[in-house]
């Protein structure tokens, strides 16, 4: 049989090697350092927030965790009072053993953010759509401020995704991803990702990532790399959605308070009424309640009960994440777990 030669695949090649051969001796060759399907990805993730570098990470904690090891003891990180309580866990049980300091503050007050700032505040970090409020925060007012103290700007830009907004483009330093939720999109994969402009960030980033062995898999590489290519499409589509959702929530007589900020597939709201939260989940069909967010399959998640949270919060409260089922189907469903 002729062997066709030059074929050239639409995808990058799924390479499961951990080791390269080496024509002459070399420093490079082992996949915890260098990998060509995260290479290829990492090349996908930076194009996609229009940065010059992007690393692949094994889940969006383990990216927080590098980003907050740029800095070291001593050193003071300013958050948003509203942050995910795993980035949270990562500072308060974990970082501030080896003498990271930080303050959760409301970022949406810029005279408290300036009153916080220290001489060694080194960092202010927060989403710019917070889990699972949906507080929206300015990423600009908080850039102008920072550039004006030496301090890096990183952004958390899960939930908001880089189809609606690019911190680098807002002067952010550094911007950071839990590639599980929208940007793989179909729940099977968990991922991070760091992007940055900067070079010696970049550098130094990765030096620690590929010491402390925080990679991406290939064959997940190849996950969130298809998980990409539909992006954009999968985004509108969910907020479409959510905008219909939205307004049947908004306008139903038994939901007291509702957030939706405009853009990707999220929406928080709050049932009326005492001990009706069970009942209301217990009677959903097509929406699955699940800790995550951002697929293709509508999740809802109940803080109250499957979340270890440091903060009170109503019980009441949900946080509610489209997919890209048909959003009539979707309304019916919260119709009838309503009634
Ligand atoms: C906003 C946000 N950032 C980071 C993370 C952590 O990502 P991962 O679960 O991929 O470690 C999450 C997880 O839910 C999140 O919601």
């Amino acid at each position: 049989m002729k062997v066709k030669k030059n074929i050239k695949p639409i995808n990058s090649p799924v390479v499961l090697s951990t080791t390269f051969s080496q024509d002459v001796p070399s420093q490079w060759g082992y996949s915890r350092v260098d990998d060509p399907t995260r290479l290829a990805l990492e090349r996908e993730l930076a194009d996609l927030e229009k940065a010059n570098h992007a690393l692949a990470f094994s889940s969006g904690s383990s990216a927080i965790a590098c980003l907050f090891m740029l800095l070291k003891a001593g050193d003071h990180i300013l958050c948003h009072r509203e942050i995910y309580e795993g980035t949270r866990r990562i500072l308060d049980k974990i970082l501030k053993k080896f003498g990271l300091e930080f303050d959760l503050i409301d970022l949406k007050k810029i005279d408290e953010v300036k009153n916080k700032i220290r001489p060694s505040t080194k960092m202010i970090f927060f989403e710019n759509i917070t889990n699972p409020n949906l507080d929206v925060i300015n990423v600009k007012n908080i850039t102008e401020l920072a550039k004006k103290n030496n301090i890096l700007v990183a952004v958390d830009n899960t939930i908001c995704t880089p189809i609606f907004q690019k911190p680098l483009l807002e002067e952010a330093d550094l911007v950071v991803h839990s590639l599980t939720k929208f940007i793989s999109g179909h729940h099977d994969v968990l991922g991070g990702s760091i992007m940055t402009n900067n070079i010696d960030l970049f550098e130094r980033l990765k030096f620690n990532q590929q010491t402390l062995g925080w990679v991406l898999s290939p064959f997940d590489c190849h996950l969130v790399s298809r998980g990409i290519k539909t992006l954009d499409i999968r985004m509108k589509k969910q907020t479409d959605s959510a905008f219909k959702i939205f307004n049947f929530l908004k306008n139903h007589k038994k939901i007291k308070k509702t957030n939706f900020p405009g853009v990707s597939g999220i929406i928080s709201f709050t049932i009326g009424g005492k001990n009706t939260a069970k009942m209301f989940l217990k009677r959903l069909k097509s929406i699955k309640i699940a800790q995550s967010f951002g697929g293709v399959e509508s999740t809802i998640l109940h803080p109250g009960s499957m979340m270890v949270l440091s903060s009170k919060i109503d019980d009441n409260f949900f946080r509610l994440s489209i997919g890209v089922e048909d959003p009539d189907l979707l309304i019916n469903d919260l119709k009838e777990a309503l009634k």
